[in-house]
């Protein structure tokens, strides 16, 4: 009887802890939750509307459904928890979302009922251990190698030691006190054979790192440079959705991404003058993060006590992390906008980056490797249209990659 009692209970608290996931796909719903909803909603935290997580207890699932496809439908019909909600919001409307199927709301909750997840202490932990053992690889390798060619010159001498001695003895020589007892170096020096070989060998290893790290010269990857202020892409793309393109606005229209002015930070920074307590993580406080949001203001000169510009303003010197030598030419509305690539096949997991770091290696083999194995989009491109139709017959395909289309000319990069 006690036993069925308490595996009725393990069981009923086993699908309590499910319930998130058994709705959907968590990582569905964590896209759409990014790019509908995150404008308003935390999932562990008050926004401009209320938390999430642990909805799906408070409210049932049609409820749900009827009120995230349009809540004012339901206001306006007089359903009693609707219109609490909306007044205990200072009746802000909620945008409503009729495109939205009942599958992808179930992923929304499935993410939005996640177990929040710790602070990511051991992660970011073990993020920093690996950009610190980024560079400290190839020391380690090349200390490694020395010691290794040290251990083995000793080995040999000293079996050549003994093996010299041996012959000596064997043939009778009457070897001198002191000539027995010639320290190792002499008879290394001595022996020209060992000499050699040793030479040849250091000389080898000498010149296989010094051409490693010739070819690492002016290749940045994993640049990641001190910003004046600490702007996390993580907090800013990732956790607020925050569009590149609201910052980088001229990364479709223009050679450059550009930086944001501070003009557009305070679009959004005279409200936002803290980050939320659960934002901090192990590694960065609180206190750090609203640190340098206080830098934000002192270098736009906004008061917040009285908001207010004081006009007194230290513009902030961004440093560069991508860099291509002058000579060679890029533009980014030909990569974004014609060719439609996404920025982060280019830039990597921005919007996953607490600190911005220089993901590809920007060399020409870069380049050229992806202008050889991207197809070029021509659909609704009158001015590829008839190109496309001259080099398909030309190249007798259907498909045109970039490098067909001239992309590996010299002088298309190259001034
Ligand atoms: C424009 C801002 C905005 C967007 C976008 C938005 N919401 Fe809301 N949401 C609100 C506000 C504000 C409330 C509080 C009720 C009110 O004032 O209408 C709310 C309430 C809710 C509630 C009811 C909460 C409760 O405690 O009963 C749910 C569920 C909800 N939103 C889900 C979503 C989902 C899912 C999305 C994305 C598909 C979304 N919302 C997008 C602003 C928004
Ligand atoms: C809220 C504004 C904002 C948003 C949104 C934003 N960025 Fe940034 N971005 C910045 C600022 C400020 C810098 C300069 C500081 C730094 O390098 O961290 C920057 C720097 C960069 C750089 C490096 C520039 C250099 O110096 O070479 C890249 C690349 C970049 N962002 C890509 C992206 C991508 C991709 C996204 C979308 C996933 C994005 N950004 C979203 C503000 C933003
Ligand atoms: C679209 C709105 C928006 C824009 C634009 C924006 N921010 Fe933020 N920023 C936020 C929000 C929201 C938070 C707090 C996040 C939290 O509480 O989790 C934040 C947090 C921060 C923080 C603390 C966390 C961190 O990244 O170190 C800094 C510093 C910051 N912003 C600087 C900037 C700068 C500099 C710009 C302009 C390049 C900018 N922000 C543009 C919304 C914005
Ligand atoms: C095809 C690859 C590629 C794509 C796609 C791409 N970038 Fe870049 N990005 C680069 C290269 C290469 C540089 C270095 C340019 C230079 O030094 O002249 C760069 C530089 C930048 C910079 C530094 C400032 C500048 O303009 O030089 C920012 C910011 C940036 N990119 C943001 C973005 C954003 C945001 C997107 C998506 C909308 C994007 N990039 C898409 C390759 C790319
Ligand atoms: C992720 C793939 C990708 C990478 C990486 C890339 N490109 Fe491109 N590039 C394209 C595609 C696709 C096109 C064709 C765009 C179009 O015209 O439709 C293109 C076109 C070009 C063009 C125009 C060619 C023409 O025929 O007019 C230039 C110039 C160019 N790229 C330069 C560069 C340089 C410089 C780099 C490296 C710093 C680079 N690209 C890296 C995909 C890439
Ligand atoms: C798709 C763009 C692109 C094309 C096409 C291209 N290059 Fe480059 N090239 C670059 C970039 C980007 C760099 C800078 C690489 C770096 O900084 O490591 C570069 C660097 C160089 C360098 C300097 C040496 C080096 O590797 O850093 C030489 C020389 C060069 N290119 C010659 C050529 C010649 C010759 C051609 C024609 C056969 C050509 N390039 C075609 C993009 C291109």
């Amino acid at each position: 009887m006690l036993l069925a009692v308490f595996l009725s209970f393990s069981q009923l608290n086993y699908s309590q802890d499910d319930g998130g996931s058994s709705l959907g796909d968590p990582a569905k719903g964590k896209e759409l939750f990014n790019s509908q909803c995150a404008a308003c909603h935390k999932p562990y935290a008050r926004s401009t509307g209320p938390a999430l997580h642990g909805i799906t207890e408070k409210r049932d699932i049609d409820w749900l459904y009827r009120w995230i496809r349009n809540s004012a439908e339901m206001i306006a019909a007089g359903d009693a928890d609707a219109i609490a909600i909306f007044e205990e919001y200072n009746e802000t409307p909620m945008t409503a979302f009729p495109q939205l199927s009942d599958q992808d709301i179930n992923d929304i909750l499935a993410y939005v009922e996640q177990p929040k997840p710790e602070p990511p202490v051991a992660a970011a932990g073990e993020a920093a251990a690996g950009a610190g053992a980024g560079a400290g690889v190839s020391t380690n390798i090349i200390m490694a190698a020395l010691t290794f060619v040290l251990l083995l010159l000793v080995i040999i001498l000293v079996l050549v030691n003994k093996t010299l001695t041996r012959f000596a003895e064997a043939s009778g020589v009457e070897l001198p006190e002191e000539e027995a007892r010639k320290p190792l170096w002499k008879a290394f020096a001595e022996n020209q054979f060992l000499v050699l070989s040793s030479s040849v060998i250091l000389l080898l290893v000498g010149a296989y790192f010094a051409y490693g790290y010739l070819m690492q010269v002016g290749v940045d990857q994993g640049y990641q440079p001190v910003q004046p202020i600490h702007f996390s892409h993580k907090i800013h793309a990732g956790d607020n959705g925050i569009d590149c393109k609201y910052c980088h606005s001229s990364a479709r229209v223009s050679k450059t991404s550009g930086i944001p002015s501070l003009n557009v930070c305070m679009n959004c920074h005279k409200s936002v003058s803290e980050v939320a307590p659960e934002t901090a993580t192990e590694e960065y406080s609180k206190e750090f993060y609203d640190g340098q949001i206080a830098k934000l203001y002192e270098a736009t000169g906004w008061d917040p006590t009285t908001q207010s510009y004081s006009g007194e303003e230290k513009p902030v010197k961004w440093v560069r992390v991508h860099n291509l030598p002058d000579f060679a030419y890029f533009n980014h509305s030909q990569h974004v906008t014609v060719a439609g690539v996404d920025c982060q096949k280019c830039h990597g997991p921005v919007e996953e980056m607490e600190i911005l770091e220089q993901y590809a290696p920007l060399t020409m083999g870069w380049c050229i490797e992806c202008h050889r194995e991207t197809n070029v989009k021509m659909e609704g491109n009158e001015y590829y249209e008839k190109i496309h139709e001259e080099l398909s017959k030309k190249y007798g395909v259907e498909k045109l990659t970039a490098a067909q289309m001239g992309a590996l000319e010299c002088g298309k990069c190259h001034y």
